[in-house]
């Protein structure tokens, strides 16, 4: 008795220590530790473009003289997919990846912008991409909407009937994603008009556009579900975007509650009406929280999201990351800083997964090749590959991170690597250690005595 009580004593910093580590990590759920494991099998792996910033026509937003983008730079020609899609499915093949996220560009399918004018180039393109595709054994993930709109449907000629009938004119296509981020295109398109189609409003276009833009993702899901689901066997979602909002201080309630009510302002709006509705058949989330003014790295803060998805959407929402990815200004050949960024945001996505209990089905890189960034034109660049933009035949040459994104896929995960001296999931060495010490310095002072 004498005994153990001596030990306690001694040993109060330990208990103390141990009880906090411990409570903390199980609050958190936090584990700042790397995690060596392998991703669920038929896991999903991606790389993501969009229509407008790798084969565009010419847009009113992007015009010249304008002065809407970085440089007064447009996407005409931007990659040049339009003639170079077969090149990319070798970089697709080459990239190891089972899919790829593009989007339909409806200015080539309908110049006009309505049903009337039909332009067979357009449709056989895509034919011909997705065909190529799947011939290489990679699924393609088609959003209907990555913010290139029909000029005449942004003047409200047709809109009704623009999904409904774009859905209808498909093909094998088995994965769907009806909008990418209704979010930017109302916030940033008709409330702050700093993307296109670069309306101000008085908080009113705002919620107009919002409101459009569900019940137009409904409308799509509807038909899909009517008439291809069970021909088809295919799924069709919502890509949302979210930034992880945090609280100032965590140990405010009002704090914690003006995180959790930025984050219903952002991700809920939309989130809410179309999953209450039962009107997708899973979440995409693009996420960047990482060189450009607007990113910053914080590898957790992916897992956290993916967390707070599953409470609030429930457990069985499957999850597919849609985009993530971080940028830079010189696009780089040797761009570790692209490692870094993946290597601990896919690490969280699989924690999310192995210690969280998150139904993550898939993960996409943003992006495939350096493309037409918005209104920050060429200046930015985020691609696994580098894209000459300045030479006509827009050549490709893989960066540095293509050798890892590959590897990574092909590993299915992040084997086992000693260097990285990772000893157990809640431990590291340096804990491990620190503890060892403590106890026996304890033991010697108490044995001593
Ligand atoms: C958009 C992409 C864009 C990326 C990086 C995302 O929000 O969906 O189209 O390229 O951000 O700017």
């Amino acid at each position: 008795m004498l005994l153990l009580e001596k030990f306690l004593n001694k040993n109060v910093v330990l208990i103390i220590y141990i009880v906090v580590f411990c409570r903390t990590n199980a609050v958190n759920g936090d584990n700042d530790e790397f995690y060596h494991g392998k991703f669920p099998e038929n896991f999903v792996w991606g790389a993501a473009t969009a229509s407008q910033r790798t084969k565009y026509l010419g847009c009113v937003y992007t015009q010249k003289g304008i002065g809407h983008v970085v440089n007064d730079e447009t996407g005409d020609v931007a990659c040049d997919s339009y003639h170079k899609y077969e090149e990319d499915v070798k970089l697709l093949k080459n990239l190891k990846v089972n899919h790829y996220r593009f989007s339909i560009s409806w200015s080539r399918i309908l110049p006009k912008g309505t049903l009337e004018v039909i332009n067979k180039n357009g449709v056989v393109y895509y034919n011909n991409l997705i065909n190529a595709l799947m011939k290489e054994g990679i699924t393609p993930i088609v959003t209907l909407y990555h913010w290139d709109l029909p000029q005449a449907l942004q003047e409200g000629r047709m809109a009704q009937q623009f999904y409904q009938r774009s859905l209808r004119g498909v093909c094998a296509v088995k994965f769907w994603i009806t909008l990418n981020e209704p979010y930017v295109v109302s916030y940033h398109g008709h409330e702050i008009g700093a993307m296109a189609p670069g309306i101000k409003g008085n908080g009113d276009k705002i919620y107009i556009a919002a409101h459009t833009l569900i019940k137009s993702h409904a409308n799509a899901y509807r038909i899909y579900e009517r008439e291809f689901k069970n021909k088809q066997n295919g799924i069709i979602g919502i890509t949302l975007n979210v930034h992880w909002q945090v609280a100032k201080n965590p140990f405010s309630p009002a704090d914690v509650k003006a995180a959790d009510t930025a984050t219903q302002f952002q991700y809920g709006w939309f989130a809410h009406p179309v999953f209450i509705n039962g009107s997708s058949d899973f979440i995409g989330i693009n996420f960047y929280t990482s060189g450009s003014t607007w990113l910053k790295v914080t590898p957790t803060a992916i897992r956290k999201m993916i967390k707070w998805t599953k409470d609030y959407l429930g457990p069985n929402v499957p999850i597919y990351i849609t985009e993530n990815g971080v940028s830079d200004r010189n696009g780089t050949l040797q761009d570790s800083h692209r490692i870094y960024y993946y290597n601990l945001y896919i690490n969280e996505v699989l924690k999310a997964i192995r210690l969280g209990g998150c139904d993550v089905r898939g993960y996409m890189a943003w992006s495939l090749m350096d493309n037409f960034e918005w209104a920050r034109g060429y200046s930015e660049r985020f691609g696994l590959h580098y894209v000459d933009f300045n030479d006509p035949k827009r050549p490709r040459t893989p960066k540095k991170s293509v050798d890892f994104y590959s590897k990574l896929i092909s590993n299915n995960g992040f084997v086992h690597n000693k260097s990285n001296g990772v000893l157990s999931q809640g431990l590291d060495k340096h804990h491990i250690v620190f503890l060892v010490l403590v106890i026996l310095v304890n033991s010697v002072i108490m044995f001593s005595f």
